[in-house]
């Protein structure tokens, strides 16, 4: 049986901070609000003309293709989980795949907002279960600043810019991608969307005045939703696997809200220390929370480590995926 597992990971963040002070001489907030509601210190933000979210996964990609000593052209395809492709098209993942030598990839986006990771590794690990495709590279990121408003306290505290990618290749060992429960719920479009720029409400004038351009989210509502929906996804994948709490080495959350994360470590009853978190850096990076927090912990993780990665976001879209890492510490 083949079965796909993750071999490289490459990350990138940008180099600006925005800290809580600069956010609090934006609008009314405070530094002890951010952090005592959500948890976070500071944001990384992509400044420069011109500069989208292609520009973090070409850097992120090309880190993964050095790691890993992989030869681009033998890269099959380039899947891109974002929300905040540079243009409306063509596809960052063409840019992606263009610029860091990939040429005989095919490469397309995926968009599941803040669970885009999940479905995009889940989708590129069923290409390798085919057998009919080697290596397959996973892109997750977002310019979340660029539809960020920096007038509305109640959202703009909460994003950063990221990405992260990682490379999928197959195996017959019982590791890499083991289980997968993936969820959506479409009645969650009005308490958390971008209006306008899509085909329903073009840009004109109007939405542009109207701030419609940017993330509109109902904080308290999707929360409730996000711990629930994350912890029994979770729950339910540690579950049917026959997973003890102890035998969860790494809790991989989306890093929204630090309390959000205390919630599901809670509920899985695993401790603090194997729970991945660096929303107090980054904020909420959307695709890229998951793949980043992979790419920072990738020093500690071993051959044989269960990880459950956990996510939810717009849509609603959610889920968690059980995954047995393939490889001992950190790729040169
Ligand atoms: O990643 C995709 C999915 N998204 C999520 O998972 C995010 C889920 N939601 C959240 O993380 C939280 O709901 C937020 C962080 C967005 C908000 O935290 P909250 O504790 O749910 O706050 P709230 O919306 O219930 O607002 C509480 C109070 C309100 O004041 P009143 O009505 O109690 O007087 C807000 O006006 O906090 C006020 N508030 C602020 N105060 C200072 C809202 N934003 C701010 C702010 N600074 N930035």
């Amino acid at each position: 049986m083949i079965n796909a597992v993750i071999t490289g990971i490459g990350g990138y963040v940008p180099k600006d901070v925005l800290t809580n002070d600069d956010i609090s001489k934006m609008v009314d907030t405070t530094e002890e609000w951010i952090l005592t509601r959500v948890g976070i210190k500071e944001r990384r933000i992509l400044r420069g003309e011109g500069l989208g979210t292609s520009f973090m996964g070409i850097q992120a990609v090309n880190q993964l293709l050095k790691k890993t000593g992989v030869d681009p052209k033998e890269i099959e395809a380039v899947v891109c989980a974002t929300t905040t492709p540079d243009y409306p098209f063509p596809t960052a993942a063409s840019i992606v795949a263009y610029n860091t030598g990939c040429v005989n990839a095919f490469a397309f986006d995926l968009q599941g907002a803040c669970a885009g990771f999940l479905y995009a590794l889940e989708t590129a690990a069923n290409y390798i279960r085919s057998g009919r495709y080697r290596k397959i590279i996973v892109v997750g990121g977002d310019k979340m600043t660029s539809i960020t408003d920096y007038t509305d306290r109640t959202t703009c505290p909460l994003f950063g810019d990221g990405c992260g990618a990682v490379l999928v290749e197959p195996t017959t060992e019982k590791i890499g991608i083991l289980d997968t429960l993936l969820r959506t719920d479409g009645s969650g479009i009005s308490h958390l969307h971008m209006k306008a720029g899509g085909s329903a409400y073009p840009a004109t004038y109007h939405t542009i005045d109207n701030h419609e351009h940017y993330v509109y989210q109902e904080g308290r509502y999707v929360f409730k939703y996000a711990v629930s929906y994350m912890a029994d996804a979770a729950a339910e994948v540690v579950e049917r696997n026959g997973l003890t709490k102890d035998e969860v080495n790494w809790v991989v959350p989306h890093q929204a809200n630090l309390r959000i994360i205390d919630a599901i470590a809670k509920r899985l009853g695993v401790s603090e220390d194997k729970v991945m978190i660096n929303i107090q850096k980054y904020g909420n990076t959307s695709a890229g929370t998951i793949p980043l927090c992979l790419w920072e912990w990738e020093d500690q993780l071993k051959k044989g480590d269960n990880l459950i990665l956990s996510a939810f976001g717009a849509g609603f879209t959610w889920g968690a995926i059980y995954l047995k890492w393939g490889y001992d510490g950190k790729k040169a």
